[in-house]
């Protein structure tokens, strides 16, 4: 979309869609795409609210000045300061020298450090207020949602919250640009993987960021990625304050993820599945470590309550991809799930004996005794297999 897009009074979308990055921060695939939203108010004064990443800056500045013309831009809000929506504020001072720039003590710390000094600095402090003519805007310090200087913008004239990055999502804007003008079918996974990966460690500040503003009257909610929201307010807030709580999503689902260098332990994965399957459920996922994507596991992690991880021994330790998963959880602080281990040993052994480590450091309920075959599982190992599935399908069903 090559034009501003009309929110309400005097507010417009200036977002670009981003579908030649391949990793989002350089770590987390793209396949859909990401977009990134500023936002324009047209009222006495002019203001920006935040940018964009600086490789749509042409796009993004052209789109600026073909709403405004020559008219000057008098202040540009700063929610933000991680580049994909800072990335373009020397471009827009350089274009528009006298603007000022509106932020807190610690985003001007990260803009002097990110871009160097500048000019016209107007320092806010948690729910001050900016008369900009026939609106006042009004700031909501949210840190680390998810870094230390975020902060939303509340404009009291539209009811219109400004957040951020919170109820962001994965995924262009593709024609539609409001929550009631696409397939939120398409969103709804990749709003939770972008959740669990960039916020999710940062449940508690979510969850005091959502009591903060919740006594305000919000009518829209217009976040830095993906739709904004007007209609399905409920849809995204209670999908975030469930996720920050660390509540799965799918009570009866069961995810499996292995990491198998010869496909042994995956046999062992493949007898658990079935045995789930055999007990009556049918909401359950396996996955190769190896081939998807860890951003994938952990989405799944944060969908369903049951939790089952298999590793062959390498070297005396986990084998890599499931020692990153098990690393990432315990940084992520997921809480709350019913977990079960397996695997497989050739000479070492340090496989399921370290997923046994990772299950008491991260506190969650182990629900069946670990196994772990010898190179390859017997008769009584995938007994053993099919055992671990009933328990924690019998724990699933009791809880449902
Ligand atoms: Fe979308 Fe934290 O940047």
């Amino acid at each position: 979309m090559n034009c501003a897009v009309k929110i309400i009074d005097e507010i417009y979308w200036l977002g670009t869609n981003d579908r030649e990055t391949h990793l989002f921060e350089n770590v987390w695939p793209l396949e859909n795409g990401v977009s990134y939203n500023s936002y324009i108010i047209i009222d006495e004064k002019i203001v920006l609210v935040d940018t964009v990443k600086d490789t749509k800056m042409e796009e993004y500045l052209f789109k600026i000045k073909n709403l405004i013309g020559d008219r000057e831009i008098d202040y540009l809000v700063i929610n933000h300061m991680e580049p994909d929506h800072s990335g373009c504020i020397t471009a827009i001072s350089k274009e528009y020298p006298n603007i000022k720039i509106v932020g807190n003590s610690k985003t001007f710390d990260f803009l002097k450090e990110f871009y160097g000094e500048f000019p016209n600095l107007v320092e806010v402090k948690d729910l001050d207020e900016l008369n900009i003519g026939s609106r006042t805007l009004q700031f909501y310090f949210t840190p680390m949602v998810h870094w230390p200087e975020t902060m939303m913008t509340y404009d009291k004239k539209t009811k219109l919250l400004f957040t951020g990055d919170a109820f962001g999502t994965f995924g262009t804007l593709d024609g539609g640009i409001f929550d009631d003008e696409v397939n939120l079918d398409f969103y709804e996974s990749e709003m939770r993987r972008y959740y669990s990966n960039i916020v999710g460690k940062f449940g508690m500040m979510v969850q005091r960021a959502i009591k903060k503003v919740s006594s305000l009257d919000i009518k829209i909610l217009a976040s830095t990625h993906g739709p904004i929201w007007r209609t399905n307010l409920n849809y995204v807030l209670s999908r975030y304050d469930m996720w920050s709580k660390y509540e799965p999503e799918d009570k009866d689902g069961i995810v499996i993820i292995y990491g198998s260098m010869y496909g042994n332990t995956k046999k062992m994965a493949d007898a658990i599945a079935r045995s789930i399957a055999e007990e009556g459920l049918k909401n359950v996922k396996v996955y190769d470590s190896s081939k998807t994507h860890l951003s994938y596991l952990i989405n799944e992690i944060f969908r369903c309550k049951g939790v089952i991880l298999g590793s062959c021994a390498y070297n005396a330790a986990m084998y890599h991809p499931m020692e990153i998963l098990t690393t990432k959880l315990i940084h992520t602080g997921v809480k709350d799930r019913l977990f079960a281990a397996f695997g497989t040993y050739a000479w070492s052994g340090g496989g399921v004996s370290n997923l046994n480590k990772f299950a008491e450091a991260i506190k969650w309920e182990v629900v069946s005794e670990s196994v772990e075959a010898k190179c390859s599982p017997k008769a009584d190992d995938i007994a053993k297999c099919v055992q671990i599935g009933k328990d924690m399908a019998n724990k699933i069903k009791a809880g449902l």
